[in-house]
């Protein structure tokens, strides 16, 4: 598959070195200038672009600009796109009718978005492999076609109705980043405690492994889950003690457990 690649920042980068990893041909990377584009396109054997400038034939054009900029950056593709007939963003939350621009002129537009953290252009390219992505194609050349690149990549593919991206993007919030903020206050529960945080890493690692093998609401062990309302009690006094900014994101943790536990009711007053 001949690729495109406009916006040489994390996302971007990822897919460039993967898909120059599975043999594609990367043939240019695009940024704003010319030399914003060059170390990347030099990595993958690409040619290096200013947006703005005539792009050279390509099976796809991947947009990979941050999601604020996607509507400009379609708006200054449409004279540059050339002979290449299919686009997409790899937003999980912009609709696909960001594009608009590209598909006035009849480039099939899309979205391939890849769940998956990417935090720099080769920590990215090493994780998409295993990883799943969300398809949006109305257009079944251009859905075939995605679906080829994933599978090239490595990556599970699944279909995303666009106007299922909002909902889906706050879940996938809740599975990257909200583990994010159970640990770091767990970190500092740990420090008042005396207690090295590495010290959860074994227990943490198997909550998650139990949670995709069992499912969220089996996986759950603790006090909440049991009922040990007294136990849940002594917690929440000690956190306000020792750690009062965790205080509400305590309590707004617990309510959760009891939510997934079908135990709401018994905790109304204490939350
Ligand atoms: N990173 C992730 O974990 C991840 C995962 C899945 C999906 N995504 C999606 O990937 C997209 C990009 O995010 P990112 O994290 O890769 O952001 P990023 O690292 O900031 O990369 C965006 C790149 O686009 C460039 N750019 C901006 N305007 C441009 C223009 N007019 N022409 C050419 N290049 C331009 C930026 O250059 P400057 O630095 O000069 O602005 C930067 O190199 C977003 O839609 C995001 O939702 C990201």
């Amino acid at each position: 598959m001949r690729i495109v690649v406009v916006g040489p920042g994390r996302a971007g980068g990822a897919i460039a070195l993967a898909a120059d990893a599975a043999s594609h041909d990367v043939a240019a990377i695009v940024g704003r200038t010319t030399a914003a584009a060059a170390g990347l396109a030099e990595r993958v054997g690409a040619e290096p672009l200013a947006v703005g400038t005539v792009l050279p034939p390509a099976d796809l054009l991947i947009v990979a600009v941050r999601d604020d900029e996607l509507g400009g950056v379609a708006g200054q593709l449409v004279p540059a796109v050339g002979d290449i007939d299919n686009a997409v963003h790899v937003s999980g939350m912009k609709p696909v009718s960001v594009l608009v621009p590209l598909d006035h002129v009849g480039v099939r537009v899309g979205a391939f978005h890849p769940l998956q953290t990417l935090p720099d252009a080769d920590a990215g390219a090493k994780r998409l492999p295993g990883a799943w992505v969300a398809l949006t194609a109305s257009d079944l050349e251009l859905h075939a076609l995605l679906v080829l690149l994933a599978g090239s990549l490595g990556m599970h593919a699944f279909d995303l109705a666009d106007e299922h991206r909002a909902v889906y993007h706050a879940a996938a919030a809740a599975a990257a980043n909200f583990p994010v903020a159970a640990l770091a206050l767990a970190e500092d529960l740990f420090a008042a405690a005396g207690v090295p945080f590495a010290a959860a890493r074994p227990l943490s690692e198997a909550v998650i492994s139990n949670v995709f093998d069992l499912g969220p609401r089996v996986a759950l062990t603790g006090p909440v889950a049991r009922g040990d309302n007294d136990t849940v009690h002594r917690q929440i006094e000690a956190v306000s003690e020792s750690a009062p900014e965790w205080r509400g994101a305590f309590l707004a943790f617990v309510r959760a457990l009891a939510r997934i536990s079908g135990r709401l009711h018994e905790y109304e007053d204490m939350l």
